[in-house]
């Protein structure tokens, strides 16, 4: 087999098979095939698109790389859970210690922040002495006897994967619906989900920035689910401003505490407490949508998805004393309030933009070998729809640097203040299974 004629092929549309997408993969992993013939088929592939059944060998291929993950010394069922990435995106935090409640195992191998958006490793790390690092043996024990533990991935998670995004990063060829949902599905598959609930995120701050770019890409992966025997749903919700109040990885565990606590943002709650039920729903511990949802408003309410979060962080070395004492989290130096040059409403917050301007206080990386400053970041004291007065705060910057001066000014253009309150927007759009 040689790579220019499978170039080829793809170029002209017609459809690879099993055997031809395990070469290139192979092939390009073990460094066998240039970079600047694997750019050319991300090219034709971006171009001419893909078969469901090639998307599905694709990711076969990425997913067995490198390690796959096993995960049967863990009872029941592993259900994951993705997002596609957002800002102010702290639903994992919340899902996971309420699943866990429900006797459903959240084994779960979550990854660090890049650009305008934040990572559950990153957010975790700000809970004084939580570990992220726990060998095999200690994480299928935490899941076995507390039903949690969250760790970083393996450095060998889908090498194949790594290695083309870098290459689509730079070769225009992030954008391909084929492309993003065998690279998002090999690394579940990797990391041993035997059922998943994908969160596809539509808006401003999102990959997918409308909502039937959006529904293809989520059926694209619901359907590879499905071929590689992984129950897989897709959620379809708002990213068109951030989500929650709150930004920055100390900032972001405060709130994800309050919605446990059952004070949470409204919008963040029901957005969690739905991506929760389904992942109850898959691990088999309810048989309707509707009854999960009832439990997992139980479960926030009685108190016992907090108590799962004290007992998670304890396991891994954390400060569990956090939960009730939210102020032993890092905190900024400084505060400084973005005030509304006009009255009206919030018509629009650009969620990239605002997450721009957290990376830029330190709360995110630039790029991969960049510090963070876990106590830095944003509050939002409007969201969409809410009345303002000239002279009012509308965000809330938490610093430790006096000049935040480049911030105000993304945060102040992010905010658009409308003469009349907007129509309410819509949180899930749809659900695709
Ligand atoms: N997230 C991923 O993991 N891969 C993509 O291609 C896009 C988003």
């Amino acid at each position: 087999m040689r790579m220019v004629d499978l170039i080829h092929k793809k170029r002209v549309g017609e459809a690879l098979t099993e055997e031809e997408i395990t070469f290139i993969i192979g092939e390009y992993t073990a460094g066998h095939v240039p970079d600047y013939q694997m750019s050319a088929f991300l090219m034709a592939t971006f171009l001419n698109g893909m078969t469901d059944e090639e998307t599905s060998f694709l990711t076969l291929a990425m997913a067995g790389s490198g390690e796959m993950i096993d995960l049967s010394a863990i009872a029941g069922v592993k259900v994951d859970k993705h997002s596609t990435g957002g800002v102010g995106d702290k639903v994992s935090l919340i899902v996971a210690p309420v699943v866990a409640s429900l006797g459903i195992p959240v084994a779960k191998m979550s990854g660090r922040g890049l650009g305008h958006t934040g990572g559950t490793l990153d957010k975790l790390e700000s809970i004084p002495g939580f570990q992220i690092e726990l060998s095999k043996e200690a994480f299928i024990e935490a899941v076995n006897t507390i039903k949690i533990a969250i760790v970083g991935q393996s450095g060998n998670l889908a090498p194949a994967d790594k290695k083309i995004y870098a290459l689509r990063d730079v070769t225009a060829t992030v954008d391909s619906i084929p492309l993003i949902a065998s690279s998002i599905m090999s690394k579940k598959i990797a990391s041993g989900a035997e059922a998943i609930v994908l969160d596809v995120k539509i808006g401003s701050g999102a990959f997918m920035k409308t909502v039937e770019d959006a529904r293809v890409l989520a059926r694209t992966m619901v359907d590879i689910g499905t071929r590689l025997n992984r129950k897989t749903i897709a959620m379809i919700t708002d990213m068109d401003q951030p989500l929650g109040r709150e930004i920055g990885n100390a900032n972001e565990i405060r709130e994800s505490i309050e919605v446990l606590r059952g004070t949470g943002d409204k919008e963040l709650t029901e957005v969690a407490i739905s991506v929760a039920a389904y992942m109850a729903v898959l691990g088999k511990a309810f048989a309707t949508f509707d009854e999960a949802h009832d439990a997992v408003k139980g479960i926030i309410a009685q108190g016992q998805a907090l108590e799962t979060l004290r007992r998670f962080i304890a396991s891994q070395g954390g400060d569990a004393r956090v939960v009730d004492q939210p102020e032993l989290l890092p905190t900024a130096q400084f505060h400084y309030e973005v005030i509304a040059g006009q009255t009206g409403f919030v018509g629009e917050i650009h969620a990239e933009q605002i997450g721009i301007a957290a990376m830029v206080l330190g709360a995110g990386r630039a790029k991969k070998e960049d510090q963070i400053d876990y106590a830095v970041g944003l509050t939002l004291n409007k969201k969409i729809g809410d009345p303002v007065q000239a002279g009012e705060s509308i965000c809330t910057i938490h610093a430790n640097r006096t000049d935040v001066s480049e911030a105000q000014a993304m945060i102040l253009d992010a905010y658009k203040i409308v003469p009349s309150q907007p129509a309410p927007k819509q949180l899930i759009y749809d659900v695709i299974e």
